[in-house]
Formats: structure tokens, C-alpha cells, sequence
């Protein structure tokens, strides 16, 4: 579950088509008057978009594709030693552009024909049960804007560095991209709120911020880890637990800090065996009776 704060800084509307993003006082734009214009800029054109309609396009600056260059090019060697081999061939079949920020309908136009995913644009949170619904159909809603340039090693906010290098290269596999789907359409299953909570708390711990053991090494495969050049260079110092449905559902996790406890598969056999099992399967009664098993605190 998550202890404190929101994952996406609120957006708000008003009548006559303003929008606003509203920025924490710890956010690193905070205090950048530019930075905040562009953020409301870009989560305006996701507000007004309706689907059916293109995805809109954003016309990146300079300085917005200086840092999708620089985080591109931190993570290259890290993705190298310390990525999972089946996100870094798929990261090489996506073949995303290292130089500047795609826009989403050329991310949808890259994945589609390896896996049938899509990109839509969405400016900021999406509700859990929309998000969730729409992997069941292979679609990804994803943010348009690019982290503060102060910060690029890694953002509390998620945005279209970790959308799209993040998911994408990973939903360019079928394999994560089953899962992934799999996690979707377990949630139109689930009618309590209690088991949409813990479906969304195992996804957290396996395709956000999921490792595996590949031959001797800690590998990454969660698209939270591998689009954070900090944290590619933190995780292989956390406490690393063996793949454990009930803690991985229940466990409290501060949502703004480099993760401190992380599930390992032991191969991503295993992960399909447990938590493809897990997404394929379960159900309000079984994730009741996984709940139940939690040790008392
Ligand atoms: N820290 C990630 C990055 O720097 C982005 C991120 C923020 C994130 N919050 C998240 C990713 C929660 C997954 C889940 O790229
Ligand atoms: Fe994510």
C-alpha cells in the first residue's frame, strides 16, 4: 500500500479551458515559473484530447530532448550490465530515438506491430480502475512532459522518460507484455477495492520495480528501475526478498524514494509461473484468502 504522497501532481481545469498542474513544494520544479507554464501547457492538450481523435503532438524543445538525450545515454551502459536480456532485446527491436522525445504516435507505430500496445496521452493520474482496464486492451496511458532538468537521475513523478523507455522498451517484449495484459484484464474481475489495491501492489513489485537472477546477477526488468539512471545504479544494494505474493500485495512502500525492498524471481519462468499465475487467476475470494495470511504487525 502506499504510506504517503501521490504519485502525479494534481491537474485541474476550469471553465474556459485553463489547466493547471499543481506542483508540490518538494517537486523540483517547483520554483521554476517556466518549467510550470510548460507542464500546464502539456497536460492542456492531454485534457482537451478525446480518443478517436490523434494523439496530440508536442513540439519538444531543445532543452526538453537535451534531457531524453542525456538520460538516454546514462541508461545505455546500465541497461548493458545490468537489465534483464529479455527487456534489452526488446529495448533493440523497439529501436525508440536517442536524441530527442518521440512523440506517442510514434511509439504506438514502433510497439504495435512487435506486440499490438498502443500509447494514448493522458496528463497526469489516470484513475486505477481506467489505467488498469485499458492494459487489459494492450493500451498505455502515458504522460507527454519530461522531468525538471535539474534532476534527470531519477523524478518523484513519473514521466514520458519512464512511460516510454521504461514500459515501452519492456511492453516491447511478449512476453512482459502478456503480464502486463494479464494484470488489465484481472482487474475487470475484481470488484472490491481491497483486491484492486493488492493486484495493484504485486504489479508495483514485479513490472515497476521487479529483478530477476540471470545467470549469477541481479538483473532489472521493472520499468520504474530501468528508466532511473539513479536508481539502475542503487537497486543492486537493496534487501532482496525471494517472489512472495502475500507480502509483495500487503507490503507498505513510500512511493517518492528509491524502493528499499525488492522481489526477486529466480528466472522469468518463475515470475510467469507466480505472478502470471497470480494475474491470470485470481479473484476477489483468492486475493481475500492471500490477505488473510498476513502476519500480524
Ligand atoms: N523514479 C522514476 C524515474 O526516475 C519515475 C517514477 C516516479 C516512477 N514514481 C514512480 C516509476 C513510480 C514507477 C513507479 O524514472
Ligand atoms: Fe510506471
Amino acid at each position: 500500500m502506499f504510506e504517503e504522497g501521490q504519485l502525479y501532481s494534481p491537474v485541474t481545469a476550469d471553465a474556459d479551458g485553463g489547466v493547471q498542474v499543481h506542483l508540490g513544494e518538494n517537486h523540483p520544479g517547483f520554483r521554476d515559473e517556466a518549467y510550470r507554464a510548460r507542464r500546464n501547457e502539456i497536460a492542456a492538450a492531454a485534457v482537451a484530447w478525446e480518443p478517436g481523435q490523434p494523439v496530440p503532438r508536442i513540439d519538444y524543445a531543445e532543452a526538453e530532448d537535451e534531457v531524453w538525450r542525456i538520460v538516454s545515454h546514462e541508461l545505455a551502459p546500465k541497461h548493458e550490465q545490468y537489465a534483464h536480456s529479455e527487456y534489452l532485446a526488446a529495448k533493440q527491436a523497439l529501436g525508440l530515438p536517442a536524441e530527442r522525445v518521440p512523440q506517442l504516435d510514434e511509439v504506438s507505430s514502433l510497439i504495435n506491430p512487435l506486440t499490438g500496445w498502443s500509447y494514448i496521452a493522458a496528463p497526469g493520474l489516470v484513475e486505477l480502475r481506467r489505467f488498469y482496464a485499458a492494459l487489459g486492451w494492450r493500451v498505455f496511458h502515458s504522460t507527454q512532459y519530461v522531468r525538471h532538468p535539474s534532476q534527470p537521475l531519477y523524478t518523484p513523478e513519473p514521466d514520458i522518460i519512464h512511460e516510454v523507455m521504461g514500459h515501452a522498451n519492456q511492453l516491447a517484449s511478449p512476453r512482459f507484455a502478456r503480464l502486463t495484459e494479464a494484470a488489465g484484464v484481472a482487474s475487470t474481475r475484481l470488484e472490491t477495492d481491497a483486491g484492486m489495491q493488492f493486484l495493484a501492489d504485486v504489479f508495483w513489485f514485479s513490472l515497476e520495480f521487479g529483478v530477476i537472477h540471470e545467470q549469477g546477477e541481479l538483473k532489472a526488468y521493472g520499468a520504474g528501475i530501468l528508466s532511473s539512471f539513479g536508481e539502475m545504479d542503487a537497486f543492486r544494494s537493496m534487501e532482496i526478498r525471494p517472489l512472495d505474493l502475500v507480502q509483495m500485495g500487503t507490503l507498505n512502500y513510500d512511493i517518492t524514494a528509491y524502493q528499499p525492498v525488492l522481489f526477486a524471481a529466480d528466472s522469468l519462468d518463475q515470475l510467469e509461473d507466480v505472478v502470471g499465475d497470480f494475474f491470470d487467476n485470481c479473484s476477489d475470494d483468492s486475493i481475500a484468502e492471500l490477505r488473510s495470511k498476513v502476519p500480524a504487525a
